[in-house]
């Protein structure tokens, strides 16, 4: 699809109303009242939060992943913001939130989000190899890099390509773009733009989660989102039993050699992804 045409797209304002969901509207509002204020304090971010049971328990776990660095560690969400930091927390907890507003209503999305923390251990991984970058920003990115499907998906269930949509899900890379955006106008990538603009996510989560079926161009942020593309293609490789989007390709292959990373770095990621597989399938009910 052209440039421009985007902009009319009709799926683009059906995308930015689902910010709109009540349980994710009441966080988006909150969190962002709470980011807004000049003096946050713990107690603030950690009221919102702990108000809704599920949001908090999810929440930790996430914090307690042993890909940001404080496996079992973190026992509650004062103490999550203070080793965090806000900004992540409040990521974390918007992104907490989309899973209990999607995950509610599709079963088999469960392997999208499971794909998802594979990704994100991954970046995360990656992160630990390749110096300068921001760990939890790459951690997050890969967390949500799939949302724009579970976007199409929602948007698809209130018409009548609900069956058509699902039928997508057996696609990957290119050929899984270019049929979203014959079906609904735009393609996963550039819904998650939408999408995460209306909750006013950072451009440092936004962008590699545009870019991450494609190389990225020059820019602040080439990093980061190189990174979130090479995890999604190493998902292929590393966890092809999870239903994934993702392609291992030679455009993967060359950027890997070129940040100078080889095949003992494809078995560490392995192995790490391995170690947390017991927790990630408990996380997502699998
Ligand atoms: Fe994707
Ligand atoms: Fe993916």
């Amino acid at each position: 699809m052209e440039a421009g045409k985007h902009e009319i797209c009709p799926a683009r304002g059906k995308i930015q109303q689902l910010t709109s969901l009540p349980s994710l509207a009441v966080v988006k509002y909150q969190l962002v009242k709470a980011l807004n204020k000049d003096s946050i304090s713990i107690e603030d971010i950690s009221d919102i939060v702990k108000h809704d049971q599920a949001l908090a328990s999810r929440v930790l776990a996430i914090a307690n992943s042993a890909f940001l660095g404080y496996p079992g560690r973190i026992g509650a969400i004062d103490q999550a913001v203070m080793l965090l930091g806000f900004d992540l927390v409040r990521s974390i907890s918007l992104a907490a939130s989309m899973f209990n507003v999607f995950a509610s209503q599709y079963g088999n999305l469960k392997q999208i989000w499971a794909h998802s923390y594979v990704v994100a251990s991954i970046a995360s991984g990656l992160c630990d190899k390749l110096q300068g970058s921001e760990k939890g920003n790459c951690f997050l990115s890969g967390l949500l890099h799939d949302i724009g499907r579970l976007a199409l998906f929602r948007i698809a269930s209130e018409s009548d390509m609900d069956t058509q949509i699902h039928e997508l899900a057996r696609l990957r890379g290119d050929a899984l773009l270019k049929a979203e955006e014959e079906m609904s106008g735009c393609s996963h990538t550039q819904a998650a733009k939408w999408f995460l603009e209306h909750l006013y996510f950072p451009d440092e989560i936004i962008v590699p989660i545009e870019k991450h079926h494609e190389l990225a161009g020059e820019g602040p942020l080439k990093k980061i989102s190189n990174i979130i593309f090479l995890a999604e293609g190493l998902s292929d490789i590393i966890c092809p039993l999870i239903a994934h989007d993702s392609k291992w390709t030679e455009a993967h292959v060359k950027l890997f050699s070129e940040m100078g990373l080889g095949d003992k770095d494809i078995d560490d990621l392995k192995a790490s992804v391995e170690t947390e597989e017991a927790s990630i399938a408990k996380f997502f009910d699998l």
